[in-house]
């Protein structure tokens, strides 16, 4: 199985959720059986590392952010199985690229997963203080949870 995280640069949000599903599948044994990569919908990032506040605020919890910006494309349609989206926004864009029904029908809002959350969204952290990005690692956390949770399910049945 393969899971893509997306959200608008691919420095903050959708990198910090890779992690946090990376390290949830890791504690469930899940790790080799499940793959996570991630992308934006835009590039203007496109090859950088993850935003160095966002990897501090991880770090600090414990988490290692890893890889560059890239664009989400057509073909990552058809490459994953799970398209985990941060916001209204990210779901409007990513399921205006989908090739298809099935497509569309693999992109859901990340924070959906979690069944203690009060909002729907992961909320951009990019033009705030310390505070959010703090908030992005435990809402990421929350929710690679519920996806961990809903993923044993399926292997379960
Ligand atoms: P992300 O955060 O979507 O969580 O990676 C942002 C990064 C960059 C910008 C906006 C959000 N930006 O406008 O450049």
């Amino acid at each position: 199985m393969k899971i893509l995280t997306v959200c608008l640069g691919n420095i903050c949000r959708s990198p910090t959720a890779e992690a946090a599903l990376n390290e949830a599948l890791r504690e469930a044994g899940l790790d080799q059986q499940v793959s996570v990569d991630s992308a934006g919908t835009g590039d203007w990032h496109l090859g950088e590392p993850p935003d160095e506040r966002m990897t501090r605020a991880a770090a600090k919890a414990g988490m290692t952010l890893s890889g560059r910006s890239r664009q989400i494309a057509v073909t990552d349609f058809a490459e994953f199985d799970l398209i985990l989206v941060m916001d209204h926004a990210n779901h409007a864009d990513v399921t205006a690229m989908a090739p298809d029904a099935a497509g569309r029908d693999k992109v859901r809002l990340f924070r959906s997963f979690d069944p203690d959350a009060d909002h729907e969204e992961v909320p951009d952290p990019y033009y705030g203080g310390e505070a959010g990005f703090h908030a992005v690692v435990e809402l990421c956390r929350a929710a690679a949870r519920g996806v961990l949770a809903e993923i044993q399910q399926t292997l379960d049945a």
